[in-house]
């Protein structure tokens, strides 16, 4: 399997997704608040390019089965009855729903890695079971770091290097090119310290002063979660739980 690696989508270049599928990660916060709301039963997450696309997106569907939900800055935007936080998307307030989301870096990748023949989303809660359906898929991968407005975030290059250390481990014979090379380096120095290398990450700083500590010990959270979100047209939704557990049908996500 060859595998290739941005640290911001605005690296990707054009035709680079063609006969790929891609793994997009924001580990702080956007891929842990889409697999924990998926998680948590809600319907689907639809990613929104702005806040005003979201807010139209919602109008259009019956009242009480939408809500929206993102940040700008890290905040939740003015009229949005979810911020980014994934403690906030529990069963009780997205169960069944359709959330209509947008974020600063995490939907912007999202929506760049469309070209993709498949597209799922990774982050630490969800890194083996989003592992073993990229395995499953059988085709090479674009691991997609969200970063941050077109800089590099050290945990969403880790969080990479991490999917290829499990690749290696279920062992597929790899071709990284250099960035997912670096980014393998990145996990395998830190392998041991992945909540404190969360922690001292430049966002996990800013959420941290912001209050919002509890969120960043959230998303370092190794496989606290089993299923794999991917992109459905216009939507995320989890993958049908064989796919999600690679073709060969049998592991249990553990620790
Ligand atoms: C983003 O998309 O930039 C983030 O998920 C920011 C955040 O932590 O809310």
């Amino acid at each position: 399997m060859r595998v290739q690696a941005v640290f911001s989508p605005e690296a990707l270049t054009s035709g680079a997704l063609a006969g790929r599928i891609a793994l997009v990660i924001d580990v702080l916060r956007a891929s842990t608040t889409i697999a924990t709301a998926l998680a948590n039963g809600a319907q689907a997450i639809v990613p929104c390019g702005n806040p005003e696309e979201a807010r139209a997106r919602l109008a259009e569907m019956p009242p009480g089965e939408g809500l929206l939900g993102g940040e700008r800055r890290a905040l939740r935007l003015a009229g949005f009855a979810l911020g980014n936080s994934p403690l906030e998307y529990t069963g009780e307030r997205v169960g069944q729903r359709i959330i209509f989301y947008t974020t600063t870096n995490g939907t912007r990748a999202l929506l760049a890695a469309r070209e993709a023949v498949e597209v799922g989303v990774a982050a630490f809660v969800n890194v083996t079971a989003a592992t073993r359906w990229a395995r499953a898929a059988g085709r090479d991968l674009m691991i997609i770091c969200a970063g941050d407005q077109g800089g590099f975030s050290m945990e969403d290059a880790a969080c990479g290097g991490m999917v290829i250390e499990r690749l290696h481990t279920m062992g597929l014979t790899l071709a990284l090119d250099d960035a997912a090379r670096a980014a393998s380096l990145l996990y395998r120095a830190s392998a041991a310290r992945i909540p404190e290398l969360l922690a001292e990450s430049k966002w996990g700083r800013r959420l941290r002063e912001g209050g919002l500590g509890p969120d960043v010990v959230a998303c370092g959270q190794i496989d606290r979660l089993d299923g794999v979100p991917v992109l459905t047209g216009d939507r995320i939704i989890l993958a049908p739980r064989a796919a999600a557990r690679g073709a060969a049908g049998t592991d249990a996500v553990g620790g």
